[in-house]
């Protein structure tokens, strides 16, 4: 006679033990982490460590976006497997941490909440991130910020899109190019000065943004920034690149 009990047996069993190698408490309550909202919390670990390949547009083999607050959600039972509790993905460059990946878990436990947006993101007017995906859509010259500066414009889009662990940030920034500070900017990096003198025909940044003169496109692999982005950027390096 078939032990058809068996299987299910085992299944008891392994969810009375809880999650491997976290004993009998959640990763979140060894990390001392009570709550996570997408937009406190989430949203940030999936921009540092998601988007380059689950982006607004996908790169480098990933089937799905999770780039908007929706998608995650669709998402949410399998990011905890493949990060939480596998940790196969990203499936290459930098982890997030055990603090992050409790975060996570916490997220998908509360019922993923959305959270409201931080008081930063209202303070400095944010270019059109094409979230609906309308990248490549021609910019309106009305849209595009008069002056255009790294604190208001420029660094929010690099933080979600460069500066960090194994690109442009970290201790050992790709390049030798640490775009998490406007210094860094500054300085330039292996490929040496990125303004042009002003101008965004003769700017490295530019080249980059949207590969041409030879160069591969940045982000590393794609996919290119949204346009109306690179408008902001061209606007910036044209304005002199102020900081603030
Ligand atoms: C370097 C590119 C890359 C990065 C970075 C990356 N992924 Fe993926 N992801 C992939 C590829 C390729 C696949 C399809 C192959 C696979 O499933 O292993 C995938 C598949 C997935 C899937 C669907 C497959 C399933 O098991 O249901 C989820 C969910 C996922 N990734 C979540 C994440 C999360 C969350 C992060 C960040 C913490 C992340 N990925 C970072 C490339 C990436």
């Amino acid at each position: 006679m078939t032990r058809w009990w068996a299987p299910a047996a085992l299944l008891m069993l392994l969810g009375a033990a809880g999650c491997p190698g976290f004993g009998d408490k959640t990763l979140a309550e060894l990390e001392g982490v009570e709550t996570a909202t997408w937009e406190a919390d989430v949203q940030p670990i999936l921009a540092a460590y998601c988007w380059r390949c689950h982006g607004q547009t996908v790169s480098n083999g990933a089937p799905n976006s999770l780039f908007t607050y929706e998608q995650a959600v669709a998402q949410a039972e399998r990011i905890l497997v493949r990060t939480v509790q596998q940790q196969t993905m990203p499936p290459s460059g930098s982890k997030p941490t055990d603090t992050e990946r409790a975060q996570l878990e916490a997220w998908v436990a509360a019922g993923t909440p959305r959270g409201t947006p931080g008081p930063e993101m209202d303070a400095a007017p944010m270019p059109d991130m094409g979230v609906e995906g309308d990248a490549g859509v021609e910019a309106d010259a009305g849209d595009l910020p008069e002056r255009p500066t790294w604190d208001g414009h420029i660094a929010p889009i690099v933080e979600l899109n460069c500066a960090f662990a194994g690109c442009h940030g970290g201790a050992e920034p790709e390049g030798n190019l640490d775009l998490t500070t406007y210094a860094g900017f500054d300085a330039g990096g292996d490929n040496g000065d990125l303004r042009g003198g002003g101008d965004p025909a003769n700017s490295l940044l530019i080249d980059r943004l949207r590969a041409r003169n030879g160069w591969s496109v940045m982000p590393d692999g794609g996919p290119m920034l949204p346009e109306m982005q690179i408008q902001v950027f061209e606007a910036w390096i044209a304005a002199g690149a102020p900081e603030e």
